[in-house]
């Protein structure tokens, strides 16, 4: 990536135009955050509703002060601790901030990531003083991009995105940690999202770990019960079940993709992942995406363990299979091509 092309970026976003980025947890379409009509363009690219708030990305050398107002010492702490990096915190939205960019809500999210392309991207829009509003590069409801190619397979069709600036694989793989700081005083830190840096992780600098969202925890689409899946359905069993599942689906002609870290013979279509949450994570959506095109029947995933640390992965595996519920054992009670 050279720097040409940064600039030209930098160039587009300052011109109002859409620029899909890459990041270290997964590519972002970005706009100039405070131009509403700019934001108002991710959201009729993505097909998203306006209600749903977007993250405001920041380079390191930005402040805190212009964005957000109440800002507790958990949040600096926090951003000293993990900027740049994949942690998003919701705080309580400066006066001067445009309400587009937070779907109408009092508050803001905020995170300044640590790809390098990002990074370089944030210090030369604006001279490093803007904020780049950006959801995930995909459209709404679907899988994340991992790659520059699935940003272009997502929007190529369009023309609303002006630029597609290519940083190879996103290294996490699942979007960032959300973490909710607007309400430390009533709720205390409230765990929106899960991520790679995990509620452990934060407790350890700011003493209070957080909590699981309440009733009155601010909306995120990336927290909808259906959210991250691929077109095919999904379904995720614990190994025992799965390769009773698998005979019993090959039985009845049925085509599998799987998805799976231990041995489980042959199939449709297969992709074995790292048997570790960092791996796992980091090829998870690059394989729903493969998988997809595979014309099956159902995606089946081998259930990661149930511990904290695949987290991250859980949440977004039980997204994914949301709304298949029941696909398996329709698939197996119907005959094919009826
Ligand atoms: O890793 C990431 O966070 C990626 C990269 C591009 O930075 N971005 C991302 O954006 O995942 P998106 O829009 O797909 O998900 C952002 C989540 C949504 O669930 C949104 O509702 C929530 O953050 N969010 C953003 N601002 C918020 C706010 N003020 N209050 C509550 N939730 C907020
Ligand atoms: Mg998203």
């Amino acid at each position: 990536m050279d720097q040409q092309q940064i600039e030209a970026a930098a160039r587009a976003l300052e011109a109002g135009q859409l620029v899909a980025f890459p990041t270290e947890t997964v590519y972002g379409l970005g706009a100039d955050a405070e131009n509403p009509q700019a934001v108002a363009a991710i959201y009729a690219a993505k097909g998203r509703p306006q209600d749903h708030p977007v993250i405001v990305h920041l380079a390191p050398e930005a402040s805190l002060d212009y964005w957000a107002c109440d800002i507790p010492q958990e949040a600096h702490a926090l951003a000293e601790a993990f900027w740049p990096g994949p942690l998003t915190m919701i705080l309580k939205r400066a006066a001067n901030i445009p309400d587009a960019v937070s779907g109408g809500q009092d508050t803001v999210g905020l995170r300044c990531p640590s790809h390098p392309v990002a990074l370089a991207l944030l210090r030369a829009f604006k001279g490093g003083k803007g904020g780049v509003a950006a959801p995930s590069a995909n459209k709404f409801g679907h899988v994340s991009p991992t790659l520059a190619q699935h940003v272009r397979d997502e929007f190529e069709h369009e023309g609303s995105v002006a630029m597609v600036l290519d940083g190879g694989a996103a290294q996490v793989g699942i979007e960032s940690t959300i973490v909710d700081l607007s309400r430390l005083a009533t709720h205390g830190p409230v765990l929106l999202r899960p991520g790679h840096i995990s509620a452990e992780a934060i407790a350890a600098v700011i003493d209070r770990l957080p909590a699981a969202p309440d009733a009155a925890a601010p909306r995120a689409s990336g927290t909808l019960e259906s959210h991250y899946a691929p077109h095919t359905p999904v379904a995720m069993q614990e190994r025992a079940v799965l390769v009773q599942t698998l005979d019993a689906l090959h039985a009845a002609s049925r085509k599998v993709a799987l998805i799976h870290y231990s041995d489980l013979p042959p199939t449709h279509a297969a992709q074995r992942l790292p048997a570790t949450p960092e791996g796992f994570a980091h090829a998870l959506y690059a394989a729903l995406r493969a998988m997809d095109g595979h014309g099956a029947d159902v995606i089946l995933v081998e259930a990661p363990p149930q511990d904290g640390a695949w987290l991250g992965v859980n949440d977004r595996l039980r997204r994914a299979a949301h709304g298949s519920t029941g696909i398996v054992h329709g698939l197996l009670n119907k005959q094919p091509g009826i």
